[in-house]
């Protein structure tokens, strides 16, 4: 994974917590990086997982909460990222289908080794999207908190529901956006 979510996290955790907090999760992980990050480099996923588990325990947080809290704060850093290629869009449901054909793809045209999810859509009605995820990491939580920050920032409120779930044993996951 992209050493920008490693520092991304970082830099959530001593905002929302604190250094200490980051630190005594590095340290009761096992890394072959020793917890030191560069924003450009690629580590394994394991790492990720392993800070993530440790934080979730130590901060006594469900992991599904602790990545939703960190996606959504963690938007608008991927989205300065990759402005130019979306910015005539200012609507949340024509973003959200730009983030597979455009910003995943652009991701994955600057660099060969990132690895981004798949993800699918339907639209039952003009107030719902459902978004189909499927990716090895299965970071769903992720995904959502990704979508809550790309609401807060077109200012349009929403309310998400999974119905099907890969960490439930679903061959892939449901996140169901309804627009109030
Ligand atoms: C609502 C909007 C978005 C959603 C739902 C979304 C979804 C995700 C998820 C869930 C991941 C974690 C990896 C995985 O699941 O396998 C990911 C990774 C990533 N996304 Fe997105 N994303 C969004 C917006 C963006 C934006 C705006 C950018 C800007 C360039 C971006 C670039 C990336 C990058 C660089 C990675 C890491 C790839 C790697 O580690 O190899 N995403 N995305």
């Amino acid at each position: 994974m992209k050493g920008a979510v490693f520092t991304g996290l970082a830099e959530f955790v001593e905002k929302h917590y604190s250094l200490t907090d980051w630190l005594e999760a590095i340290d009761a992980c096992e890394l072959p990086s020793n917890g030191e990050f560069l924003a450009t480099e690629i580590y394994d996923d394991d790492e990720f997982f392993q800070i993530a588990g440790a934080l979730s325990k130590q901060l006594n947080t469900p992991a599904p909460d602790l990545y939703r809290a960190f996606g959504k704060y963690f938007f608008e850093t991927l989205l300065s990222l990759t402005i130019k290629h979306v910015e005539h869009i200012d609507e949340l449901f024509e973003f959200i289908r730009a983030v597979d054909s455009i910003i995943h793809t652009e991701v994955q045209k600057a660099d060969p080794l990132a690895y981004t999810p798949t993800l699918l859509y339907d639209q039952p009605s003009d107030d719902a999207l459902v978004v189909r995820y499927m990716s090895k990491r299965k970071m769903c939580h992720f995904a959502e908190g990704l979508i809550l920050g790309a609401a807060e920032h077109f200012n349009q409120k929403v309310e998400l529901c999974q119905n099907q779930c890969m960490l439930e044993g679903d061959e892939h996951c449901l996140i169901r956006i309804q627009k109030q």
